[in-house]
């Protein structure tokens, strides 16, 4: 699928006239169940919205209606309800149940099965996968309560839209918001598209450790050197990996993007933290894959105090980090596959070409920083595969950072299959 429209596309999307039932509850984000709906029909999508009374307050039926074309449900013994079981029949004929935004009080109702408005009743009526993309108040989805019925949720095989960080409607910044429409979008076609409702497990038996996030280089306690990675390419394709069968591990240094559930997570802020972990860890895994964006330079030395002020100049001195990717790279055994990432901002296939070679990569993902939409801290994702056994690079278009990482790891599976443990060094 492409996002070029920010809201769900081609490619991979679902034949025409996939069925996805809508649930709409009452949060402030309701209005954004809009996008959600344009960017499914604009997939392909038939949809069919269900509303709770609260979200009626928010945002009008009529809206869902017009844009949907279809009847929208409120409460199923209403006289003007087209359809007299109509959560029977609503819940049974979809391919996808997907409620957006959900509050605490739906997440609730789901976790233990009470069925007490059309919304509630239609996801206990309903066999088809379910997508919940919640958004509360930060408070609301951090409480204990809220986090036992997400994972009851998850157990009993509900798909989980994590919510943003963010500033949210009632002042307070923490996560909590709804996820953006696009992801949201990108999520559902996932499923429809099959490949995790399918459950195919093409990666059962690896075992595959990716870096993520950026990594913190101190100068003194207060002060340090960073830079912008949110950590989300690398949480995409641990949780990409892991629906297809993996076993994930991740270090991950710096992260703002919310941790995947599922796989191991080893915490390394610096550079050489994570070269450590990275060495360790790699030793179990078949396949490494270097998402993280690490600090090529960190301070000389830490100043155990905070450095004072003064009127002359300060001058730092740096030096060189390891190169994990590289590393880990020469240390492979046979087996191993092991893939990087050149985040680049000119001539991006010519510089990404040298560092598959001179890291002797199985392959590289290339992606060009100043493009809108692609790089650090996006959500979506524009990049180029580059392999050692093909001559020609595979250009991706737009998409979601899940998606792009389903499209690297297809590449994993591939090399696996024709080439296992080959690499550039074999060339
Ligand atoms: N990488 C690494 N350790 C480093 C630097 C980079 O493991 N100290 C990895 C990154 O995770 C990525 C790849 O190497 O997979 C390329 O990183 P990138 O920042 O694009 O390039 P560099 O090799 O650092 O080269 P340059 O900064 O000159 O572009």
């Amino acid at each position: 699928m492409t996002v070029n429209d920010n809201t769900g596309g081609t490619g991979d999307a679902p034949k025409a006239g996939e069925r996805v039932a809508l649930g709409v509850t009452g949060g402030i984000a309701a209005y954004k169940a809009a996008e959600v709906l344009r960017g499914l029909q604009r997939a392909g999508c038939r949809v069919r919205v269900a509303m709770t009374v609260h979200a009626t307050k928010l945002i009008a039926p009529l809206t869902f209606r017009a844009l949907s074309g279809e009847h929208v449900v409120v409460d199923d013994y209403a006289p003007d309800n087209p359809d007299p079981i109509a959560h029977i029949t609503f819940a049974q004929t979809v391919d996808l149940f997907l409620v957006a935004p959900a509050t605490a009080d739906i997440i609730a109702k789901f976790a233990t099965g009470v069925a007490d408005d059309f919304v509630s009743t239609t996801y206990l009526a309903c066999d088809a996968p379910v997508l919940v993309a919640p958004a509360m108040n930060t408070t609301m989805w951090e409480h204990p309560a809220t986090r036992r019925n997400i994972e009851t949720l998850r157990a009993d095989g509900v798909r989980i839209i994590e919510p943003d960080a963010g500033e949210m409607a009632c002042g307070t910044i923490g996560p909590g918001r709804l996820s953006a429409p696009e992801r949201i979008v990108a999520a559902a076609l996932e499923i429809l598209r099959g490949g995790a409702a399918r459950g195919v497990r093409d990666l059962a038996g690896e075992r595959i450790l990716i870096t993520a996030g950026a990594t913190r280089e101190e100068i003194d306690p207060v002060r340090f050197i960073s830079n912008r990675s949110s950590g989300r390419m690398g949480f995409a394709l641990a949780e990409a990996a892991r629906e297809r069968g993996a076993e994930v591990t991740i270090v991950a240094g710096v992260t703002s993007a919310p941790k995947p559930p599922g796989v191991r997570v080893v915490e390394a802020v610096s550079a050489e933290a994570m070269m450590r972990a990275a060495a360790t860890e790699f030793q179990s895994a078949t396949v490494f894959i270097g998402a993280a964006a690490v600090a090529d330079y960190r301070p000389a030395g830490r100043s155990a105090q905070k450095i004072k002020k003064s009127d002359a100049a300060l001058t730092l001195e740096l030096v060189r980090t390891p190169d994990i990717l590289a590393t880990v790279s020469a240390a492979r055994q046979p087996g191993q596959l092991v893939v990087g990432f050149a985040a680049e901002s000119e001539n991006v296939i010519e510089h990404a070409r040298r560092k598959l070679h001179d890291k002797h990569l199985d392959a590289i993902v290339a992606n060009d920083i100043t493009r809108d939409g692609a790089g650090f801290d996006a959500e979506t994702n524009a990049v180029t595969i580059i392999t050692a056994d093909r001559a020609e690079p595979v250009e991706l278009p737009l998409m979601s950072k899940l998606e792009a990482a389903h499209k690297i790891l297809d590449e994993v599976v591939r090399l696996r299959g024709g080439r296992a443990g080959k690499s550039a060094r074999a060339k």
